[in-house]
């Protein structure tokens, strides 16, 4: 079996590398910047260098959120010729926490209480009639960063005049207890291979590694699992990391 990785050659792109040079005979890195989508004749190409990309067994694309409209492309062209752990819309969901909200209630997923506004004047409104503690967040961030807790109508208000700068869509979110804990389900196929409990630093709400929140190794019990996996097929991801809050 012949498998690629396109990515951008981060630290976690190489990592990916050394595990499916194990697992497949044959195994390439491409470097997704030097592919492009020929949309102009009527099939479809994806093109190396210029060059039509060679056939593949299992094609596993990744890159950033400035590239996700030409993975979705990639992902679209290649999704009935070659096996991809990633649905095309799959890069939409991962980096907009809108979409997959919208994705992850149209499947029954319990999420907590949320709104959103088109900018941070409609979001004005909203934080006049919600209940507090609530959470505010941008839907492109990641690694907590663009997570915002507020206790009161107070503090949400001067939150939100200085997200007001970057005039952007606002989530806003009931604050669930969880005690700065979260689990995090990473889902292969239709199972949970592994689970870590993420506890969040001392005086910090977000569980994220990146905010400074430890992990260990935990078990999920089985209606979480199932959870997991439900959640991780609504957005499409063959391979995925699943947060869940309990509270
Ligand atoms: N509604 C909430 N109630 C309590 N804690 C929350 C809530 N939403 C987020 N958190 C905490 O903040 C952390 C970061 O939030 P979230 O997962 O929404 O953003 P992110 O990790 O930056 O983005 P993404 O997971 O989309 O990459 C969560 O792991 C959790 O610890
Ligand atoms: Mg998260």
């Amino acid at each position: 079996m012949k498998a690629a990785l396109i990515s951008l050659g981060s630290v976690s792109s190489n990592w990916t590398y050394e595990a499916m040079k194990k697992y497949f005979e044959d195994a390439e890195h491409i470097n997704l910047k030097d592919l492009e989508v020929d949309l102009g004749g009527k099939k479809p190409k994806v093109l190396v260098n210029g060059k039509p990309l060679e056939k593949y067994d299992c094609i596993y694309l990744k890159g950033s959120f400035r590239y996700l409209q030409i993975l979705n492309s990639i992902a679209s062209v290649l999704q009935n010729e070659t096996y991809l752990p990633f649905a095309p819309q799959a890069f939409l969901f991962g980096h907009d926490k809108l979409l997959t909200h919208l994705a992850l209630q149209q499947h029954n997923i319990p999420m907590p209480e949320t709104y959103i506004s088109a900018n941070p004047s409609g979001a004005q409104k909203l934080l006049e009639k919600v209940s507090y503690p609530i959470v505010m967040k941008f839907p492109s961030g990641t690694q907590g960063k663009g997570v915002m807790f507020a206790d009161s109508y107070s503090s949400a208000k001067s939150i939100l005049d200085a997200m007001s700068a970057l005039n952007q869509p606002v989530i806003i979110q009931k604050s669930l207890e969880t005690g700065g804990t979260d689990m995090r389900a990473l889902v292969v196929g239709d199972k949970v291979i592994a689970a870590m409990k993420r506890q969040a630093e001392e005086a910090e709400k977000r569980a994220n590694i990146h905010a400074g929140g430890k992990g260990t190794k935990t078990e999920l019990d089985f209606k979480t699992k199932e959870l997991a996996v439900k959640t991780a097929q609504a957005v499409g991801a063959n391979i995925c990391a699943v947060d869940i809050l309990k509270s």
